[in-house]
């Protein structure tokens, strides 16, 4: 497995980004790459889009990259989990090709000011609290996608207005390559896999749980029948304990991610929400299955 990155300093940064083309210029024509961008603190959610890229692409690149525009002053970026030496493990035994860790100064040089916004998605859900998010977001997201040159990008959909919102930015720039989203991993208890987990206390642990439990009680209401929007979601919240801290919670289309007002004409719709536990946010979301 290549490393990218590891022992460079600010001074030769810019050499990382030279280094990514020359390797891509020498792979065989035709060769599918894999592009699995992230944050690192590697878990099973992760590495099962690496299991899925290992599968379908011939080459596999992952980035481990903390960026700073996707976080706000006053948010969690110094306490982010950072788990370098094990998630190289984790990732040279789930067949990465080549790992880059992106650094700040060669991403954000002294000056830059571009902006890439997908306004309409970005407003909602995530973006009413972390109205900046997003665009930082797609700004790094791009940027990978032009140093790499992937013909496929994964992206896991525990972040589910994340992968709606580089499938949009992806469509609307006419970006040649395909992005691949894979289903939310969770705990065996149910919690959703998150690298901000590792942050939650033992009690603040089992009060998470609470998220995944309240999700899965609207789907197994809607499956009984209940296609009363504002019931469900009025009968779940009743369900959260006081520590949680909820933000938003609700039923969408999942192409648009519109809250739904009926349930009975939609074939895809989805129940996601955002909490606080203790200092942790978290984010966790359910497909609704339609009552037979
Ligand atoms: O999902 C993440 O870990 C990040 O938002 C991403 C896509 C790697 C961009 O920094």
């Amino acid at each position: 497995m290549i490393i990218l990155g590891h022992d460079q300093s600010g001074s030769n940064a810019p050499s990382l980004i030279e280094a990514v083309r020359s390797w891509r210029g020498q792979l065989p024509a035709g060769e599918s790459l894999a592009l699995v961008p992230t944050m690192g603190a590697l878990h099973e959610g992760h590495l099962s889009l690496v299991r899925a890229a290992r599968e379908e692409c011939d080459q596999v690149a992952l980035t481990i990259f903390v960026n700073p525009t996707q976080f706000a002053p006053g948010e969690d970026l110094s306490e982010y989990p950072r788990t370098l030496k094990k998630d190289l493990e984790k990732a040279r035994k789930a067949g990465v090709d080549l790992v880059w860790l992106g650094q700040a100064e060669l991403l954000y040089p002294p000056g830059f000011s571009t902006e890439v916004i997908v306004p309409e998605l970005s407003e909602r859900l995530c973006g009413l609290s972390r109205p900046h998010h997003f665009g930082g977001v797609c700004i790094v997201v791009l940027k990978l996608f032009n140093i790499f040159q992937p013909t496929h990008a994964y992206f896991g959909e525990k972040d589910l207005q994340q992968v709606t919102i580089i499938e949009r930015m992806t469509r609307d720039l006419n970006l040649p390559l395909e992005i691949v989203s894979r289903p939310l991993v969770r705990e065996p208890d149910g919690l959703a896999m998150s690298s901000r987990n590792v942050r939650l206390s033992d009690e603040e642990r089992v009060t998470a749980l609470s998220l995944s439990t309240v999700l899965g009680q609207i789907v197994s209401s809607h499956a009984a029948g209940e296609m009363n929007v504002e019931k469900l979601l009025k009968d779940a919240r009743s369900l959260l304990p006081a520590e949680v801290s909820l933000e938003y919670l609700e039923i969408l289309d999942r192409s648009s991610l519109q809250p739904l007002q009926d349930l009975s004409e939609s074939q895809d719709a989805v129940t996601c929400l955002a909490a606080r536990v203790g200092e942790v946010r978290l984010i966790d979301n359910m497909a609704l299955v339609h009552p037979q």
